[in-house]
């Protein structure tokens, strides 16, 4: 786990699924430190993650389809099977469909199914203080996190910026802290 190679050769896969916050226009960055590590690293995207992301570098970045709808019944699957998966940024939205069951995207069919196959998952909510502050969304991280996702959010973890603010937090993201959670937590498991 965390980005070793399996005995059969090939090297453990990593989804990285970006939601709908200009946050989602640096995840190239989280796909290079990811690779570093020694992932096989593919992109999925929620429908409004997708109006954030350079689709066509992240695909030559990562050598995989930028994936962001269900396929047709009779599509062939066209990613690797996940061995862990980071949703970063993860939106409030994303957070409390999650939390809820609800998979009416692509990106939450894929966490709602992870976790019930008890795949290694972080999630890394990125929001304002005043979206993060309803309860529906607090009662959704503390679901995920009883639930055993790893939930890094908090003022310890990444300040919450007022409303209006996000484009001034991107650059100081900390894009190794997600990768970080996931080597622990799969030092735990193993
Ligand atoms: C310019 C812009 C920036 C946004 N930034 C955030 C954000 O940082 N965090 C968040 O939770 N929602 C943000 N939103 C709202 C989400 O994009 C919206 O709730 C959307 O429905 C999320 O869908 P998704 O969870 O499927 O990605 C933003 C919306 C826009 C238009």
């Amino acid at each position: 786990m965390a980005g070793t190679a399996h005995t059969s050769g090939h090297r453990e896969v990593l989804y990285v699924i970006a939601c709908g916050s200009p946050l989602a226009r640096h995840v190239g960055r989280l796909v290079d430190l990811a690779q570093q590590g020694g992932w096989d690293v593919c992109v999925v995207t929620t429908p409004d993650g997708a109006k954030f992301v350079d689709k066509s570098a992240l695909i030559r970045q990562t050598g995989h389809p930028v994936r962001t709808h269900y396929k047709n019944p009779t599509d062939p699957d066209v990613l690797p099977p996940a061995d862990a998966m980071i949703v970063c940024p993860a939106t409030v939205n994303t957070v409390n469909k999650w939390a809820a069951g609800i998979t009416d995207t692509l990106a939450l069919g894929l966490l709602v199914e992870a976790q019930g196959k008890g795949l290694p998952i972080v999630a890394v909510p990125f929001t304002n203080v005043a979206m993060a502050a309803h309860p529906a969304f607090q009662a959704g991280v503390a679901r995920l996190a009883e639930w055993g996702i790893t939930v890094l959010f908090g003022a310890d973890v990444i300040a919450l910026h007022p409303p209006g603010t996000g484009e001034q937090h991107l650059y100081a993201f900390p894009w190794a802290m997600p990768l970080a959670a996931l080597r622990s937590v799969s030092r735990s498991a193993a």
